[in-house]
């Protein structure tokens, strides 16, 4: 693994629910890995304001209730008493620029006191509107300046990263205000997920599937994400979100594009983002007109799921009454180059739906001879390579069996490796590896800025479809189902379905032989 170099992180939003849930806890597990540099501090960056002593007691509290290894085998307090005691806490507005300046110094005395060498890592976990004040902030008091003398200083930006294409290129031309591109990392923390990862690996390590991996021999290829949680608790953030611009813009668009991006020319980062852009730029476009037949919306309706009880999206507190955010989508899209000619990849995310599964089916054809069709009751299965991405991480091969004994039964079965029985090890969170790159500099797993822009293009025309008012509304669906009957339809009316729940055994089909 790169070494690290010494290093300051500095979390701005550090009193928010994703640095106590997730960052604080990710730095507690890069130090017991012994991923940290030796010479480290973590600076909690606020506008609330509170002392070193009530941050670090933050920290403690993080990391004892959220980190993954703590919550197992409890705390090791030596390396909690090393955390806190390089842990600090500044109070400062986002916009005003004096509380940058005295950043700006506390991290020269902090240089000093820990040994961390100028060095900068700045994530930004607050909320968007505070971006750009931030970023101003920084680049105005020197904070992003490139030194000679000093290794680093970079920027983790947490999405959204804008809401549609102008604000992102808005957002794009304040970071190249500030910085260099190779100072940005825009995160998704999907791309931190060891499955997703492993997707490169299992594409381009393997040489089994490369042949097989195009329009020739896959009929469709369908990723589903989808939440039990409703959106109830954060109502006020979703409701000018929905599932489109919160999961499918980033999250499933970086699976998609790692599923369908041709080989990179090298490992690195730029040959790895060049590839995903391109795909982006290969959608073929759903014009507003279109987008009640390609994209398909709903909202959760009053119900239950798993024992969680909601009244229903809009009765959620800080929505009106008459909104119209979906809280599930579903939508077919193409890719129009030669190696997804024809190919449809059907997606769908919502909350409120009856488990969490994050998974990918690659559909491959059914077999041309008709051997066992006309013989057998029912067609046989059709081959899936399914890449489980949550809740278990690992990757299934479903073929066809035949079933012991005197008939000619036959049976899909699955061919399985699953990360936890095959390493018997926890894989990281994705933010501890996504942390850790941005430390090294290793760019990979972080989006490029026109790669962004590019994911924006496809999103922007179905949001503006879905403003016109011909374009239906979103589709009541009850909680605890997978969304609204036209997103059935989508895919059905094709001849083809969701793939539900794999692990279902799936009936036996007897043949006449
Ligand atoms: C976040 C979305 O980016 O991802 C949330 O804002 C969503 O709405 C979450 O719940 C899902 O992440 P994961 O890792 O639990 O699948």
């Amino acid at each position: 693994m790169a070494a690290a170099l010494p290093c300051a992180i500095v979390i701005f939003g550090a009193s928010g629910d994703l640095a106590k849930l997730k960052l604080i806890p990710a730095v507690y597990e890069l130090l017991r890995e012994g991923l940290l540099p030796e010479n480290f501090a973590l600076i909690g960056y606020a506008r609330t304001p509170m002392s070193d002593d009530a941050f670090r007691h933050i920290c403690r509290d993080a990391i004892a209730k959220f980190s993954r290894t703590a919550k197992k085998h409890g705390v090791d307090d030596a390396l909690l008493d090393r955390l806190t005691s390089r842990a600090f806490y500044h109070a400062g507005q986002y916009g005003n620029p004096e509380d940058f300046s005295r950043l700006r110094d506390r991290l020269n005395e902090i240089d000093h006191a820990c040994g961390t060498s100028g060095n900068r890592l700045f994530y930004m976990s607050t909320p968007p509107e505070a971006f750009e004040p931030i970023i101003a902030g920084l680049g105005q008091s020197g904070l992003t300046t490139r030194h000679a003398e000093h290794p680093f200083q970079r920027l983790i930006i947490e999405k959204p990263f804008g809401v549609d294409l102008p604000t992102a290129e808005h957002l794009n031309a304040i970071c190249n205000t500030h910085l260099g591109e190779e100072q940005v990392f825009r995160i998704d923390h999907y791309l931190g997920k060891e499955t997703v990862q492993n997707l490169m690996v299992l594409r381009f390590a393997n040489s089994i599937f490369e042949p097989l991996w195009n329009h020739r021999y896959i009929d469709h290829v369908q990723i589903t994400v989808a939440e039990t949680v409703n959106a109830d608790d954060r109502a006020g953030y979703y409701d000018k979100s929905g599932a489109l611009r919160d999961m499918v813009q980033n999250h499933i668009f970086q699976l998609m594009a790692l599923v369908a991006m041709e080989p990179p020319a090298l490992l690195d980062a730029r040959s790895i983002r060049d590839e995903k852009t391109k795909v982006y730029k290969s959608i073929r476009p759903i014009r507003e007109s279109q987008v009640d037949s390609f994209v398909v919306r709903g909202q959760y309706s009053a119900g239950e799921v798993g024992g969680k009880k909601t009244d229903g999206y809009l009765k959620a507190k800080g929505v009106p009454p008459d909104s119209r955010t979906e809280t599930f989508a579903a939508m077919k899209l193409f890719i129009d180059n030669w190696r997804w000619s024809g190919t449809p990849f059907y997606i769908r995310t919502g909350k409120a739906m009856p488990a969490k599964m994050s998974q990918i089916t690659v559909r491959f054809n059914a077999p041309p001879l008709t051997l066992f069709q006309k013989q057998c009751e029912s067609p046989v299965y059709p081959n899936d390579l399914i890449i489980k991405v949550a809740p278990e991480e690992g990757i299934s091969w479903h073929i066809n069996g035949k079933v012991p004994g005197g008939s000619m039964n036959i049976r899909a079965v699955a061919l399985d490796f699953l990360y936890n029985n095959t390493f018997k090890k926890e894989a990281p969170e994705a933010y501890e590896r996504l942390i850790y790159d941005a430390i090294v500099g290793d760019q990979s797993l972080f989006i490029r800025g026109d790669e962004v822009e590019a994911a924006w293009a496809v999103i922007d025309p179905i949001e503006r479809g879905w403003q016109r008012s011909t374009s239906r509304p979103p589709e009541p669906y009850a909680p605890g189902t997978w969304g609204p009957r036209r997103a059935m339809d989508l895919i059905e009316l094709d001849g083809r379905r969701w793939a539900q729940n794999n692990d279902e055994p799936q009936p036996i089909i007897a043949c006449a032989v």
